[in-house]
């Protein structure tokens, strides 16, 4: 399926494969906060379970505006846990029900994509010339760095 929004074939192809890893890093994170939001364990249970509830809603909305971005230059997002699990660059770990080890896990994820995102921002925009697919990148970024700020305001 061909967009007329003046990307080449090869651009989009290759900017879709750029947010398919995107996506599966946010399914995984998505996961990783869902898996927290249940398995909490402390005195503090009520606020941390409704902290991570805000979070995987917000990476929710994220994860299906990158699929949909990805349909927008004319591509098809993966979308079956199989494929996610083989383009993820996040990892999981063991279980833990420790608050500090849950955050530091989350921030690290979170650091990571923002890094990512980072170093592929201006070959998105400059060598693709997807200039929307930029932007919108930059802006899930900016999502990552309020998520990461707010996890860090709770370690030590
Ligand atoms: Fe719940």
């Amino acid at each position: 399926m061909k967009a007329g929004i003046g990307l080449t074939d090869k651009n989009s192809q290759s900017v879709a494969g750029i947010l398919n890893i995107l996506l599966a890093d946010e399914q995984v994170l998505y996961s990783k906060t869902r898996n927290y939001h249940w398995n909490y364990q402390g005195d503090n249970f009520m606020e941390m379970h409704k902290f991570y509830e805000g979070q995987y809603d917000e990476l929710a909305e994220m994860i299906d505006q990158v699929a949909e971005r990805i349909r927008m230059i004319g591509q098809f997002p993966e979308g079956r846990l199989k494929d996610f699990l083989a383009l993820t660059r996040l990892e999981e770990q063991d279980y833990t029900t420790v608050q500090e080890e849950q955050l530091q896990n989350l921030l690290a994820d979170h650091e990571s994509i923002i890094i990512s995102i980072r170093k592929i921002v201006d070959k998105i925009g400059e060598t693709y010339k997807d200039q929307g697919s930029m932007d919108f990148v930059t802006g899930i970024m900016q999502q990552h760095e309020k998520m990461a700020w707010m996890i860090s305001s709770y370690l030590p």
